[in-house]
């Protein structure tokens, strides 16, 4: 069983809200907001403002990914504006540890995204404190890149570890995630994908019943 969580990054911005009401209705739990500042990662997306729209109308879990440098400043608003769940890059965070207490603190359930080349090692004394490690498949920044092979022995390797300390951690995997990899994502021990032109780039609704069709 995975969840599945379109990311609206590939999403027409000018029917956000129909867009998130079709996959919804479709069947996907969750909805995967790329927030990017322009220092972090070299675009910039949206932030809380949009997000607080599309809340009103939405009863999916809200993931906001958060692609910006020191994201602890911001945790707080993007709770008010509807987070569900953050988060966070570890080379993002002079204070991981400090991050990952304030996010708890909000109430909120709290990720830490890896980038690809970012060993597993930096989880060593945080894993048991999070309730979702984000593995990157490519190089965060933008929608539409090819999967990077080399993140299916960094899914099982974390897999492994996690089941070895007897924790209940989430993986979710992002980047490159299509209909045609899925199974080999989620066999490596993923159970939350993300997938954004696989979901908006044609019939969004077909797209999704597709991914959970899967399963
Ligand atoms: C990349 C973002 C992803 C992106 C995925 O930096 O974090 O969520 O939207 O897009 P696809 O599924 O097209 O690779
Ligand atoms: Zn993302």
């Amino acid at each position: 069983m995975f969840k599945l969580a379109p990311s609206i990054l590939s999403a027409d911005f000018a029917k956000l809200g129909e867009e998130i009401a079709k996959i919804e209705e479709a069947g996907a739990e969750y909805v995967h907001i790329d927030v990017m500042d322009g220092m972090f990662v070299p675009s910039i997306s949206f932030g809380m403002p949009i997000m607080k729209s599309i809340r009103q109308q939405s009863k999916c879990v809200f993931d906001v990914h958060l692609m910006i440098e020191e994201p602890v400043r911001y945790v707080k608003e993007f709770q008010e504006a509807g987070a569900d769940l953050i988060t966070v890059h570890a080379e993002a965070c002079k204070h991981l540890d400090r991050t990952i207490q304030a996010i708890k603190e909000l109430g909120v359930k709290v990720g830490v995204a890896l980038n690809p080349a970012t060993p597993l090692s930096v989880l060593d004394y945080v894993l048991d404190q999070v309730d979702m490690v984000l593995i990157m498949s490519v190089n965060p920044g933008f929608g539409g890149q090819s999967f990077i092979p080399y993140s299916l022995d960094k899914i099982r390797q974390l897999k492994q570890i996690i089941d070895e300390k007897g924790l209940q951690v989430d993986i979710q995997v992002d980047g490159g995630v299509k209909l045609t990899n899925a199974k080999e994502i989620i066999d490596a021990g993923a159970n939350i994908l993300v997938a954004g032109t696989a979901v908006f780039g044609g019939d969004a609704a077909a797209n999704v019943a597709a991914f959970k069709a899967l399963q």
